[in-house]
């Protein structure tokens, strides 16, 4: 069946969508912000200890199955497809301040440095969290472990502002893509 797929109705001229994210990759993602905000809220308490170390194996759970779908997943969960090199995100930044900002219906070129930042900071963070849990390293570990997380919150706070910004750019509701799977088809209009 054609990815492509008609959700008008009755004659009316409605948007033809096409699917973008398989639901691996939405369960994947909404998997591990919810984690990270679990983890986060968790940081600081004795009681909820425990909650915070599974949430920290889970996220890492999450990320090696991400790393395994970047090669082996569909076409728009690869990073083949959306890791682009330097010039490409240059290419992209200086579009998005012209008259016509590029679109790509995959992640962007600036989006796809975000998605490896997160995905990098995920990784030190766990595995700091594992060395203080371990009472391994003393007292720098714990601010490392500290230090880390407050990174990739900041990393978050850039990726959901891009998402915003990306969002009123090219008139799409980006959330609600990454909920259903489901972008404007290019050349569906806007
Ligand atoms: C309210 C919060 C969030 C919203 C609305 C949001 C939204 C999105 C959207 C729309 C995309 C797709 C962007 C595109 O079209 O290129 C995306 C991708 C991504 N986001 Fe978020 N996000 C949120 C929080 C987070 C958090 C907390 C993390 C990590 C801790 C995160 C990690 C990622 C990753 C890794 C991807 C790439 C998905 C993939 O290809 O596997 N996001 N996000």
């Amino acid at each position: 069946m054609s990815a492509l797929a008609r959700t008008g109705g009755t004659g009316s001229p409605q948007a033809s969508t096409v699917k973008v994210w398989d639901i691996l990759t939405r369960v994947f993602h909404w998997s591990f912000a919810a984690s990270f905000a679990g983890a986060w809220l968790t940081a600081e308490s004795e009681r909820f200890r425990d909650v915070h170390v599974i949430l920290g194996y889970g996220m890492l759970g999450l990320i090696g199955f991400r790393i395994l779908w970047g090669f082996v997943g569909p076409k728009h969960a690869r990073f083949s497809n959306f890791i682009k090199g330097p010039a490409a995100v240059a290419s992209y930044l200086r579009s998005l301040v012209g008259p016509r900002p590029e679109h790509h219906l995959g992640h962007n070129p600036a989006g796809a440095i975000a998605i490896v930042a997160l995905l990098a900071a995920g990784l030190a963070t766990i595995a700091s969290g594992w060395a203080v849990y371990n009472d391994l390293g003393g007292k720098w570990i714990e601010e490392s472990h500290e230090i880390l997380a407050s990174a990739m919150l900041a990393v978050v706070g850039v990726h959901v502002a891009g998402v915003v910004l990306s969002s009123w750019l090219h008139g799409e509701n980006l959330v609600a893509a990454m909920l259903t799977g489901r972008k404007k088809a290019p050349g569906a209009g806007h």
